[in-house]
């Protein structure tokens, strides 16, 4: 087994964007910075999204601006990779505007949560895609994918393997370079991980799929550390476990940043993170978003 793992940092896109308070460019830029310094490389920056339907990812185009400033002035590493979700082209063309060099798309495996969250099918949003993939083909932008509800549905309740499993063989051929494979409401167990990602590891290589657990029923790291054991080793996390999803309903955030590094570097697995950084982003954060973040190992700490 591989003895590191990459962690891709959610709390400026999916932590934020479910949060009550709204924040401002400079906040969430300071936020990037603060990863970066506790040794983030790969960030979700934010998300050319309608702002009628996430009013919190509004600006995104500013963040990115003033990220990159940070960059140019040597005060951000230019090796850090930053990247911004985008559901259809005209978030496509805001993001070339706006200058990143890698992208996210995103699809359901649940035909309700896809209306829900983006008003069409799932056949309709491969079909926004297209347009997508040939701007980012024209001008080299990574893409990156992701399937949504892939153990369940807020909606439709479970949703079936194969179905799961038919849409990554789908999204594989758009010629995304990874495919996260996300519990949005944070329903699996291990046992259902397992299950999945064998069969997925036959349709996809395995260094292309990544694990995006919620932690709405405390299942996401033993679910993350199953999907290790069958070679995955990009895993999509929040400080602090921020947030959740907006369009479905009771999902919590991303499982916990500190959460997943403490267990790794407990196992002697390397992250490349730096934990007692990270937790001291927990109390800063905290007070930006007026409340308590679920994380433990922010809560509580390191045993020295
Ligand atoms: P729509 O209302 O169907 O869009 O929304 P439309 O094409 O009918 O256009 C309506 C208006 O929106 C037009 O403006 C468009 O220009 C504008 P008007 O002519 O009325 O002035 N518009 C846009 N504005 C800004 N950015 C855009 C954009 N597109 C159209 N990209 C749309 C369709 C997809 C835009 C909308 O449903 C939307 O923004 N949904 C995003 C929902 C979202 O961000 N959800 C959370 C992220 S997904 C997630 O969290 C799951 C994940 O974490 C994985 C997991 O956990 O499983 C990734
Ligand atoms: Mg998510």
């Amino acid at each position: 087994m591989k003895k590191s793992v990459v962690i891709v940092e959610m709390g400026l896109r999916d932590g934020l964007q479910n949060e009550v308070k709204v924040l401002d460019a400079d906040t969430r830029v300071e936020f990037a910075q603060r990863l970066i310094e506790a040794g983030v490389k790969r960030v979700e920056i934010g998300a050319f999204v309608s702002p009628q339907w996430v009013p919190q990812m509004a600006g995104t185009a500013d963040v990115i601006q003033k990220t990159f400033a940070l960059v140019k002035m040597g005060k951000i590493s230019k090796k850090i990779e930053f990247s911004a979700l985008v559901p259809n082209e005209r978030g496509m063309q805001d993001a070339l505007k706006a200058g990143v060099k890698e992208i996210a798309i995103f699809a359901a495996c649940s035909e309700s949560f896809s209306l829900k969250n983006i008003n069409c099918s799932i056949d309709e949003s491969f079909k926004r895609f297209e347009p997508v993939m040939a701007l980012a083909k024209k001008y080299k932008i990574k893409v990156r994918g992701y399937l949504s509800t892939c153990f369940g549905c807020p909606f439709e309740g479970r949703v079936p393997e194969a179905k799961v499993v038919k849409l990554a063989q789908r999204m594989h051929k758009l010629g995304v370079y990874e495919i996260s494979i996300g519990d949005t409401i944070g329903v699996a167990n291990a046992g259902q991980v397992e299950s999945l990602f064998r069969k997925l590891k036959k349709v996809v290589p395995v260094k292309k799929l990544a694990g995006h657990f919620h932690d709405t029923r405390g299942q996401a790291l033993a679910n993350i550390l199953e999907a290790y054991k069958l070679g995955v080793t990009v895993f999509d996390t929040s400080l602090g476990g921020l947030g959740g999803c907006p369009y479905a309903p009771g999902a919590t955030g991303n499982v916990a940043t500190e959460d997943v590094v403490y267990m790794f570097h407990g196992m002697g697995i390397k992250t490349g993170l730096n934990l007692d950084k990270l937790i001291s982003i927990n109390p800063w954060m905290s007070e930006k978003i007026e409340h308590k973040l679920p994380s433990k190992v922010g809560k509580v700490g390191m045993l020295r």
